[in-house]
């Protein structure tokens, strides 16, 4: 049974609502039951903050113990020295991953902070690269 945590980031509480011809139609709720579906075998924890403080106590506190984390840092992708940090701090690995692909659109997206600490990183496939990110942490 791997263990499992997603930490989505600010504004992704919206998904659903927020800019669906960028990010879809459907919320993280939906999505997450069908995600517990298909991997039966892992154990599952969703958290989701627009405070970058709460991000990095979330990956404190699951960092030591757990198989993987999926990390949408959101904006903070771009900006948050204070996230490459904590990723740098602890000993499971994260998967950075976007829904929209952030090098098609602007410039200021371009950057992370976050991919030279990351395991990976999986862009662009819509809500699929959570997906894609929790087959990968199964095969760790
Ligand atoms: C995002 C891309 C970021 O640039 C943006 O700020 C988000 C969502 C994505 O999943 O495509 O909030 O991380």
């Amino acid at each position: 049974m791997k263990r499992i945590q997603i930490i989505n980031g600010p504004n992704l509480n919206l998904l659903g609502l927020r800019e669906p011809s960028v990010y879809g139609n459907q919320t993280f709720d939906s999505y997450l039951i069908e995600m517990k579906l298909q991997f039966p075998d892992s154990d599952i924890a969703y958290f989701q903050s627009n405070t970058e403080g709460e991000i990095i106590d979330k990956l404190h506190e699951v960092g030591f113990s757990f198989d993987g984390i999926v990390l949408n840092a959101g904006a903070y992708t771009h900006t948050s020295i204070a996230i490459a940090d904590a990723i740098r701090s602890i000993k499971v690995p994260v998967i950075e991953v976007h829904i929209s692909n952030v090098f098609k659109r602007e410039s200021y997206r371009h950057h992370s902070y976050l991919s030279e600490v990351c395991k990976g990183c999986i862009v662009g496939f819509g809500m699929d690269s959570y997906r894609l990110a929790i087959n990968a942490i199964q095969n760790f």
